[in-house]
């Protein structure tokens, strides 16, 4: 999924990306791998210490501490933009995109994955989703209002599976790839 998504935005070495609701790193260290600079956003200080402990020694990070409303990125910053399973955490999917573009310099792109629509109640109690997934119909037009072109919103051929741990109930939930250019 990882590489889907980035070869998606056609990355070049030495330019600027973002990782959005960044977590532990898993996105941007497909990035590092591919010569790029990244300035990585959470709203958890906790994700960003753990990650800043996971890559004590690779340089081209740059950690910020942030949130979807607001990122703290000045506009028309970065060349790339990821976000790997965090639109289904945010208050307000739309907003957190267009919040995204707009750090987005012309020409840069926006690549999200994220879950499809689903009905696993469960993860909202024990993952504290947001969301129960997106439908792609409504991803693209968020995409589209937010001022993208050449938006394409596909399958990425991989699933994102979760064991509840106070019943039986098993989730399977199939992953979109959104990627749309400013
Ligand atoms: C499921 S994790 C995904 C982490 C990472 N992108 C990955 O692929 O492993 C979601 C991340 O989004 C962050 N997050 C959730 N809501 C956020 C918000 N409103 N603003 C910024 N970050 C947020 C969480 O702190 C968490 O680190």
């Amino acid at each position: 999924m990882r590489e889907k998504a980035i070869s998606i935005a056609e990355v070049q070495p030495g330019k600027l990306a973002a990782d959005i609701g960044v977590g532990t790193g898993f996105i941007t260290e497909g990035l590092i791998q591919k010569g790029l600079l990244v300035i990585a956003v959470d709203q958890s200080e906790a994700m960003l210490a753990e990650m800043k402990r996971k890559f004590a020694n690779i340089g081209g990070i740059d950690y910020r501490l942030g949130e979807a409303g607001r990122l703290p990125i000045p506009d028309e910053a970065v060349d790339y933009e990821f976000a790997n399973m965090y639109l289904h955490h945010v208050e307000f999917p739309p907003k957190a995109i267009e919040e995204m573009v707009r750090i987005l310099k012309p020409g840069g792109k926006l690549v999200i994955t994220d879950l499809d629509e689903n009905t696993f109640e469960f993860l909202r109690d024990e993952h504290h989703d947001h969301w129960m997934g997106f439908k792609r119909e409504e991803i693209r037009q968020w995409f589209t209002e937010a001022g993208l072109k050449n938006v394409v919103v596909d399958c990425v051929g991989e699933s994102c599976c979760a064991q509840s741990s106070y019943g039986d109930e098993y989730a399977s939930i199939s992953i979109f790839v959104a990627s749309g250019e400013k």
